[in-house]
């Protein structure tokens, strides 16, 4: 990981917000930041789940400890000590699964049991599942090998914070040679899909709940 929390050498501004590097200091507050936004629609998902760390296990953990390059996240000038936000990437989401079941499932599948197919209703029980399964590979996204997740803090929204994110990403993508990157959002969450739209990406694929949205890079 990152040792160097200076803003990048770009520092990258809006209103007081700007980015930067993730540390491994990150990690649980920006496990709860993905909580706070773990709702079909980006809203606050905590009364889904009893234990805190399940999504972040699944979405940030292995993104930001086996990809940290491709972590950034957002910080408000008057609390600099606290994330804000993160985007966190995998530059090739095939690769990126195979590391995660040789590195990050297989302890994790220890700790969190497979429930019975009869029992996998709740959130909860689907994230257990989920570990279990592994990083999904969507060939309707062949095209488009790298992967994305973003979240900020729901008081944080709405300031451009969100195009920083995007905007540091996507550069260090393109300094890599990346040719596309993709995404996959609930169909339910309109305020990210709106956001995804402004910023250039388009739908890919669409599911009876979701879709996949993609772009590519120059
Ligand atoms: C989606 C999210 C990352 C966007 O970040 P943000 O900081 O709120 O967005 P920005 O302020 O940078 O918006 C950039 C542009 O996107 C569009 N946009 C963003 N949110 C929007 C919304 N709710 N409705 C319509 N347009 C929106 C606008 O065009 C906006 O430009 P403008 O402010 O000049 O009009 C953020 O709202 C979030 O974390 N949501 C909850 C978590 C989530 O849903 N993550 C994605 C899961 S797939």
């Amino acid at each position: 990981m990152h040792s160097d929390l200076r803003p990048t050498p770009r520092t990258r501004r809006s209103m007081n917000l700007s980015t930067r590097p993730v540390h491994p200091s990150d990690l649980p507050q920006l496990y709860r930041i993905c909580l706070r936004t773990a709702n079909a629609d980006g809203t606050d998902g905590t009364h889904l789940f009893e234990d805190p760390d399940l999504m972040g296990h699944f979405y940030v953990g292995p993104y930001a400890s086996l990809e940290p390059e491709l972590c950034f996240v957002l910080q408000a000038d008057d609390a600099p000590a606290t994330p804000a936000g993160y985007i966190c990437a995998t530059r090739d989401i095939a690769a990126f699964r195979r590391r995660c079941e040789d590195t990050w499932f297989p302890p994790l599948r220890r700790r969190y049991p497979l429930p019975d197919a009869s029992d996998r209703s709740g959130a909860e029980q689907e994230f257990y599942a989920l570990i279990h399964e592994g990083i999904d590979l969507n060939a309707d996204a062949a095209a488009y090998p790298a992967r994305l997740h973003i979240a900020l803090l729901p008081e944080l929204q709405r300031r451009g914070g969100g195009r920083l994110l995007m905007d540091a990403l996507l550069e260090r993508l393109n300094a890599r040679a990346v040719p596309a990157v993709h995404l996959e959002v609930n169909r339910r969450n309109t305020g990210a899909i709106a956001f995804y739209e402004a910023l250039g990406f388009h739908r890919v694929a669409a599911y009876p709940q979701a879709y996949v949205m993609g772009r590519t890079l120059a």
